[in-house]
């Protein structure tokens, strides 16, 4: 939510700025901008902050740019906003600059006592011309430096500017409640950048004669894999040749160096129309990926290397609870079914908003677990805390290694799916689905499962990559079902057991990228009320496997035939399915139950697509919506 770039080095800084920024663009897509420290006319003129900022997409900013250049420049910070602190105008786009011009400012996050620090810097006479918190904050760091420029500072033999002005932030950020990630840029250290994090992640790459900042890996790995993460509390102060941490205390800290374990050929589109498409068709290779060296040569144990508990540990284990926000509480409701289906555990789920703030009891032997692809969504970090705080240690489940969750959690089984961009998630989704599976498994193995029972699920996982390849091909027969239904004003998707959240979750992913209203129901629930939606305008698509709720699922596709609805049937392969019940049928391959989660996934992911592409929707970028909700 909201994107951070930062440069400091030799090459020009506004067009590397740009291109990081539109790497960011899925964290916020409102409006965008860059600022520089420059001097406009020649060497011995007074350098001057220089800012350009656009509404809407990193396009407009990039063409704004290309018709009135920045002056030269090589160190300079930029900005993709998702509006919170005011509407989408150019005043309110990011980065801000003090009332004097002397300081620019791009943050993420939320400045809760943003109107007291406001009326302070209006008596000293101040003035704003955006609605942001972020403006309020700058100009308090200007305040400070102002301060710390003043004479009776600097006769003491003073600091040069760019101490000065990690001094000035240092300084302000003691007296700022909320949550940010900040990047300052000032007029008198041109080669200077000073970040500070508090709940906003913020990483740093190190170069050849250059640094970083950003918000996210992804825009900087195309220079460097080489980062640091700043923690919360933790300031840096960055030039083209060192990077300085600190505490809030001003106590200097050593950095960690870590390595980003993909590419930038990862992060980009290639030939596909969105990364949406992309990353719904690489979901075989995301699979493998979150597989790899999980299970022993044999199958006969699963191995997970973070999850720091003793089997012993996990077998006093009584109770789980399972805290998530969107697409991954429905991974959460999927890995409830099987780990009570096969351990034989009790398992709460909560969505991570409701679980911070209901003080919910845990008894001393429930395992907390979060589960979050960015790693970084508030609520869920927040539950994570609300739990710790509870003397439980947490689990995480997440894609980004690094990660705020990642770190703060007690441990935890990364997903490995790869970097995902597009703002709805597909192989996040699915990868969840598959940890969910291997933990049950995991757990079961420790109780009461059978060593065929195991060895026969560890096969079902293995095969996953192949069966969701062969659900794949039905891509082209689902296309033209799409086609057939996008005027469609409802829809409803019904499952039963663990189908019930993969209705839930075609229903989000069809509302989030196309905006038809639609809604997901366990198939029984149907005649309790959702089925007063049913008309030839609102189509139902039921997942029917066989089994003992095989018939039941029959009859609910037939109150809705009464009705006149419309009915697209995701049905396993091998399944006879009375004449004329479904108007269309896409075929799944038939499989374990520890996997049809994962496989029947695949067709509501292309269904929606498809009919978000045939409505002609930004399907990558949805409105309203942003990757990585990083504010409560
Ligand atoms: C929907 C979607 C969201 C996220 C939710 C949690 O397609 O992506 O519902 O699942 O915002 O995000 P993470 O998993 O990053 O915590």
């Amino acid at each position: 939510m909201c994107g951070i770039v930062g440069y400091s080095g030799k090459q020009q800084a506004a067009p590397l700025i740009i291109e990081g920024l539109k790497r960011l663009e899925y964290r916020g897509y409102d409006s965008a901008g860059v600022a520089v420290a420059a001097s406009t006319a020649g060497a011995g003129s007074a350098t001057a902050l220089h800012c350009l900022k656009k509404t809407g997409r990193v396009a407009n900013l990039e063409q704004a740019a290309a018709q009135a250049p920045l002056p030269p420049s090589t160190c300079g910070i930029g900005h993709t906003r998702w509006a919170t602190h005011g509407g989408v105008t150019e005043a309110n786009a990011h980065p801000h600059l003090s009332h004097d011009g002397r300081l620019a400012l791009v943050h993420n996050g939320v400045i809760e006592n943003c109107d007291s620090i406001k009326k302070f810097l209006l008596a000293q006479g101040c003035r704003f011309r955006s609605e942001t918190d972020t403006e309020v904050l700058c100009n308090l760091i200007a305040y400070h430096y102002a301060k710390e420029a003043e004479p009776a500072t600097t006769a003491a033999g003073g600091d040069g500017p760019s101490q000065r002005l990690l001094s000035a932030v240092r300084k302000t950020l003691r007296h700022v409640e909320g949550t940010y990630g900040i990047v300052a840029l000032c007029v008198d250290a041109p080669e200077a950048l000073v970040a500070a994090r508090q709940g906003s992640p913020l990483i740093l790459g190190v170069g050849e004669g250059e640094n970083l900042i950003a918000s996210d890996a992804a825009a900087i790995v195309s220079r460097t894999q080489k980062v640091v993460y700043l923690n919360d509390g933790e300031l840096a102060l960055v030039t083209p040749t060192s990077l300085h941490l600190s505490g809030l205390n001003a106590v200097a800290l050593e950095p960690v160096f870590d390595e980003i374990t993909w590419s930038i050929n990862d992060a980009q589109r290639g030939d596909y129309a969105h990364f949406m498409e992309k990353e719904i068709f690489e979901q075989p290779a995301a699979l493998e990926n979150t597989m790899r060296g999980r299970f022993a040569a044999d199958g006969s144990t699963t191995q997970f290397g973070g999850l720091n508990l003793s089997a012993d540990e996990l077998r006093q284990v009584d109770r789980l609870l399972l805290c998530a926000c969107g697409t991954a509480w429905h991974a959460c409701l999927v890995a409830k079914h099987l780990i009570e289906r096969f351990a034989g555990l009790p398992v709460e789920v909560d969505y991570a908003s409701e679980f911070r703030y209901r003080n919910a009891p845990l008894s001393p032997r429930t395992l907390c677990v979060v589960m979050s692809q960015s790693g970084e969504t508030i609520d869920t970090l927040a539950a994570l805390r609300e739990a710790q705080r509870k003397g439980h240690r947490v689990l995480a489940i997440t894609n980004v290694v690094g990660s705020t969750i990642a770190r703060e959690a007690d441990g935890g089984i990364y997903q490995h799916a790869g970097p995902e961009i597009g703002v709805a998630s597909t192989k996040a989704f699915t990868s969840q689905l598959l940890v969910g599976a291997m933990l049950a498994l995991h757990l079961a193995r420790l109780r009461s499962l059978s060593f065929n029972d195991g060895a026969d699920y560890v096969a079902a996982l293995r095969a996953v990559p192949q069966l969701v390849r062969q659900a794949l091909e039905q891509a082209p027969h689902i296309a033209q079902i799409a086609a057939r239904y996008v005027q469609a004003a409802d829809m409803l998707f019904l499952g039963r057991l663990a189908l019930f959240p993969i209705a839930l979750e075609g229903a989000l992913k069809l509302k989030e990228i196309s905006y038809i209203h639609a809604e997901g129901y366990p198939a029984a629930e149907l005649k309790h009320g959702p089925i007063a939606l049913i008309s030839e305008a609102c189509p139902s698509v039921f997942f029917v496997t066989r089994g003992e709720l095989f018939s039941k699922v029959l009859s609910s596709m037939q109150e809705v035939k009464a009705r006149r609805g419309k009915i697209i049937a995701i049905c396993t392969t091998g399944l006879e399915l009375p004449a004329d019940l479904a108007d269309e049928v896409i075929r799944i391959p038939d499989c374990h139950e520890a996997v049809l989660p994962i496989v029947a996934t695949i067709p509501v992911q292309l269904l929606s697509y498809y009919m978000a592409r045939e409505l002609g929707c930004d399907v990558d970028k949805p409105r309203n919506l942003a990757k990585s909700v990083t504010v409560e």
